[in-house]
């Protein structure tokens, strides 16, 4: 179905699942390997909920065929996924591992082959270990190891990917990673997750200007985690500004106009060293996507007095010089204790199609955990909670496109449950089902619903 607005007709929105190297491939010792920041993580006790970690994952290393006969069964048009950079550098730097680089043109050409597009990410927070120990995305020295990465890759797989993400979330990286300190590499130094956030801005403008120079003519963007900050009372003004700043403000205005928001800038000098932002480093940002990720979930609701109930945007509650503030999500939320309100995403289209109105958006992710998927007695998953949760997600994307927003893309969060960072194999995403034991495949019911709603669009 292609949408006409006013004199416009958009192509049909096209469709795509993701998933990402560390959560699905397993098989972290193999051919070459080097360990990564999450592998470290995960062997710290207590850093994972159930003390779990992604050695063996859905062992997507090599199921990857079988795994991509599944996106063939859902029709999808493209598959987002990212490359492992301690497959491809195991310490980091130097020459590639050229067994990493082989797995990743199989999977491409595989992708190919069944006419699905590859939308490659090149980072999904799985950093070396060798560049944490050198100081990690705080590092200034990080972004340019990154950006000779993102060139290693390019130059095996260029000549057939032409859409490219550069980093993955950011704001979750930075501010998970280094200041609250529940994601990999653990650390709590709020001024060392402003300079991370700097840092990883910086290389993923590095390394979109070293695959442009190699190909002008790359798709290149990136993934953030944006959302709709709602504010349920006067006094969390203050604070709802903020959290927005930093969520949204602190990528999207760089991105646009190259500097910080006024807000971000004001927190800066408490947040660490302004100083780790260098002439030119924000020109370089400018401008730097030809297209933007969006990974929504959830909106951050948040009141002035009360207790947090979990949810995004809390862990800002650790950077000094924040009002203090509660997430008070309300209704029904997820397992994960999201939120669920596809108005949030309504909203935040609307944000960016005024942020940039000739900007090519792509729904990244989004996707929900259930605490309660039900087991037919054929063994299936009946998972009514998720169609619905996607039925609604998707009827704002499709309202957004009919009033002239121009989202090209809707991707699921995930082709399958896989290993959920600090929630270990606690939460599941996927619209198929991963046997823990023997790592057998078993589509759930969204994953017939979605492989029937892209068959009708595409018939009709
Ligand atoms: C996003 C991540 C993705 C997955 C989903 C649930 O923040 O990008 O890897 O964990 O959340």
């Amino acid at each position: 179905m292609s949408v006409t607005v006013g004199r416009v007709t958009r192509p049909p929105l096209q469709f795509a699942t993701a998933t990402s190297s560390y959560q699905v491939e397993g098989a972290v010792g193999e051919h070459g390997r080097g360990p990564s920041i999450w592998d470290t993580f995960c062997a710290q006790p207590g850093r994972i909920v159930d003390g779990s970690d992604g050695s063996i994952a859905c062992g997507s290393y090599h199921r990857w065929s079988s795994d991509l006969d599944l996106l063939s069964a859902l029709g999808v048009d493209t598959y987002r996924f990212s490359v492992a950079w301690p497959r491809v550098q195991p310490t980091g730097s130097g020459p590639p591992n050229p067994a990493g680089l082989d797995h990743y043109e199989r999977v491409v050409d595989g992708l190919l082959e069944r006419g699905i597009a590859p939308n490659v990410t090149l980072y999904h927070w799985d950093l070396p270990q060798p560049l944490e120990d050198a100081g990690g995305w705080p590092h200034r020295d990080t972004a340019s190891r990154f950006a000779d990465y993102a060139t290693l890759v390019h130059a095996r797989l260029g000549d057939r990917v032409r859409w490219w993400g550069t980093v993955n979330e950011p704001w979750v990286a930075s501010f998970l990673g280094y200041a609250a300190g529940v994601h990999a590499p653990g650390r709590r130094d709020p001024a060392a997750a402003f300079a991370a956030a700097h840092h990883l801005l910086l290389g993923h403008a590095l390394a979109a200007e070293a695959i442009r120079s190699a190909d002008p003519a790359a798709d290149v963007g990136l993934a953030l985690n944006l959302t709709t900050v709602l504010v349920d009372d006067e006094e969390a003004f203050e604070p709802g500004e903020q959290i927005d700043a930093l969520h949204n403000g602190l990528w999207l205005d760089p991105l646009r106009d190259g500097r910080y928001p006024r807000t971000v800038l004001d927190l800066a000098p408490l947040l660490g060293d302004p100083s780790v932002v260098r002439d030119g480093d924000l020109a370089l940002v400018r401008g730097s996507v030809t297209w933007l990720g969006v990974n929504y979930y959830t909106p951050i609701r948040i009141a002035s007095h009360g207790e947090s109930h979990g949810g995004p945007g809390q862990e800002v509650a650790a950077f000094p010089g924040v009002a203090p503030f509660a997430v008070a999500p309300r209704g029904a939320v997820t397992a994960m204790g999201w939120e669920i309100e596809p108005l949030g995403l309504r909203d935040l289209l609307d944000r960016l199609h005024s942020w940039d109105p000739t900007m090519p958006l792509h729904i990244t992710e989004n996707g929900i955990a259930l605490p309660d998927d039900v087991r037919r007695p054929d063994g299936s998953v009946d998972d009514p909670a998720r169609i619905d949760y996607l039925r609604r997600h998707l009827a704002v994307v499709d309202t957004a496109r009919s009033r002239g927003v121009d989202v090209r893309t809707y991707t699921v969060w995930s082709l399958l449950d896989n290993f959920e960072w600090a929630m270990g194999y606690t939460q599941r995403f996927g619209l198929v089902e991963v046997d823990p034991l023997t790592g057998e495949r078993r589509p759930k019911a969204s994953f017939t619903w979605l492989a029937e709603e892209i068959a009708r669009r595409r018939d009709g």
